[in-house]
Parts: C-alpha cells; sequence; structure tokens
C-alpha cells in the first residue's frame, strides 16, 4: 500500500479530491465509494469547490454508501443515507437518482444485504472507494474479528464505536443503533481503488496497526495490505506512531508525477 503524509486534514481531503477528479475525468459515471464520519469532510469540501468553480463535472457521477445504521427510522438526518445525501450528493448537483446503499429499515435485513452486494456488482463494481477508519481499527462497520472474506451483512457495533459515535445523537450513547449494516471486507476489497484517510493523534494506533501490522482481522483496517491499489493518507498526528514514516515521505517526495494516487 502507499501511504502519503499531508501536512493537515485539509491537505488531505485536497489530494484525495484531485484524484476523485481524474477519475471522474477519466470515467464520468464513476462509480465512488464514500463514507461518513467526520473525517471524509474535508475531501467533499474539496470536491464540491471544484464543482462549484467549474473545474470539474461531477454529473455524471454516481454514489454508493458504505454502510448504514439498522432501525433508524427512514429520513432521521443521522441515518447515513441522509448524510451522505446532505454531505455529498446534494453539493455535487447529484439526483437522488445517482445514489445506492443498503437499507437500514428493510424487515428483512439479511435480504436488504444480499441486495445491496449484488446491486453493487451490477452496477459494474466500486471504481474509487473512500474509507475512514475508526480508533479499534475498523473500516466501514467491519469491527475487529470481522471476517477478512466478509461480505455486505449486519454487524454489531463495539462499545467504543457507539461512545464515538455518541457525539452525532446528542453526546448519548442510549440513542446511537446497536445494529448496522456493512459492506463486507471483501466486498470493500473488491473496489478497484481503495483510498484510506485518517487525521488525528487518537487514529495514530490505529494507522501504525493498519500499516506496519500483520494483516490480522483484529485490525480490520489491515486487509487494505492485500489489495492490489490501496492509498492510506494521513496527517503529521496521524502518522506520528509509524516507524516507516521517513521511508514514506521519500518515496512519496519522489513518486513520477504521472502516477497519480
Ligand atoms: P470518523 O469515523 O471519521 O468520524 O473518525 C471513522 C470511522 O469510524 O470509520
Amino acid at each position: 500500500m502507499e501511504v502519503v503524509i499531508v501536512p493537515d486534514a485539509k491537505a488531505g481531503g485536497e489530494l484525495i479530491a484531485e484524484a476523485v477528479a481524474q477519475l471522474l475525468r477519466r470515467k464520468p459515471d464513476a462509480l465512488l465509494g464514500v463514507a461518513t464520519g467526520s473525517t471524509p469532510l474535508p475531501v467533499y469540501e474539496a470536491l464540491t469547490a471544484k464543482v462549484r468553480a467549474g473545474e470539474l463535472d461531477a454529473s455524471a457521477a454516481r454514489i454508493a454508501q458504505l454502510d448504514e445504521y439498522v432501525g433508524l427510522p427512514a429520513g432521521h438526518p443521522e441515518s447515513y443515507r441522509a448524510t451522505v445525501l446532505r454531505e455529498v450528493v446534494e453539493p455535487l448537483g447529484l439526483g437522488p437518482g445517482s445514489f445506492m446503499g443498503p437499507d437500514g429499515s428493510a424487515e428483512d435485513v439479511q435480504a436488504a444485504c444480499a441486495a445491496y452486494d449484488a446491486a453493487l456488482a451490477s452496477a459494474g463494481g466500486v471504481d474509487l472507494q473512500l474509507l475512514g477508519i475508526g480508533t479499534d481499527g475498523h473500516i466501514g462497520f467491519n469491527e475487529p474479528c470481522s471476517s477478512l472474506a466478509s461480505r455486505t451483512r449486519i454487524k454489531t457495533l463495539t462499545e467504543q464505536t457507539i461512545k464515538d459515535n455518541a457525539r452525532f445523537f446528542d453526546g448519548d450513547v442510549g440513542q446511537v443503533p446497536r445494529h448496522v449494516i456493512t459492506q463486507g471486507i471483501g466486498t470493500i476489497l473488491e473496489a478497484r481503488h481503495l483510498v484510506l484517510l485518517a487525521t488525528g493523534e487518537g487514529k495514530a494506533d490505529a494507522v501504525a496497526a493498519t500499516v506496519e501490522g500483520p494483516v490480522a482481522a483484529v485490525v480490520p483496517a489491515s486487509a487494505l495490505q492485500r489489495h492490489p491499489h490501496a492509498t492510506v493518507v494521513v496527517d503529521e498526528a496521524a502518522a506520528s506512531k509509524l516507524k516507516l514514516a521517513d521511508y514514506f515521505r521519500h518515496t512519496y517526495t519522489n513518486k513520477p508525477e504521472w502516477q497519480g494516487l
């Protein structure tokens, strides 16, 4: 995997937005896998700025959701469907028809999971999947010890993730759903390009385990080591526990410019 150390979250957002822009110039109807949480916001802001400045036509882009809470009423503002519509689809000027995601309010959750995997495949697969990382090393909502071959399915959140996400629910852990639908690690690994963004010191341990530890289900993000095109973009704080930080800086500085991310 390639590790790119950037000065701060804004620089990470701009770098990834440029990679997305290059993809959309090459393939205007690319299927972009998007993540929720605080980390990817600078990417969406930078992408939106490019569209508003007329530098990028994203009108044919298609958007795929990574995960979803189970049991929130349809339209709940913290459902990931509502979040992605608000943070990505609307700012980029896309219609709701450009968007696909798992149905977290389905009565038959297992059928909804299988339907989502099938929908991703019939859409031609995800071209670029943006990922955050949990403090426990999760990607999507694949919590520690998730099968590295897993498909989209229901998962139970760890207590740590419930605490981490309570900030979106008035700080009340009681309001955070206990279950989610998430693309499996096997599903995520089928995307053509994986781009993981991590910012802040709180992610430093998870980043070090992901990049420099063994591939292990206990650190779900370490599965990126098995992907042929995985990029990990980290700010200085999130990179602070990487032993090979100087090597990563050296290789990126000397990278041929035409390679892009
Ligand atoms: P965060 O969440 O970006 O809000 O830190 C990341 C994640 O849980 O995947």
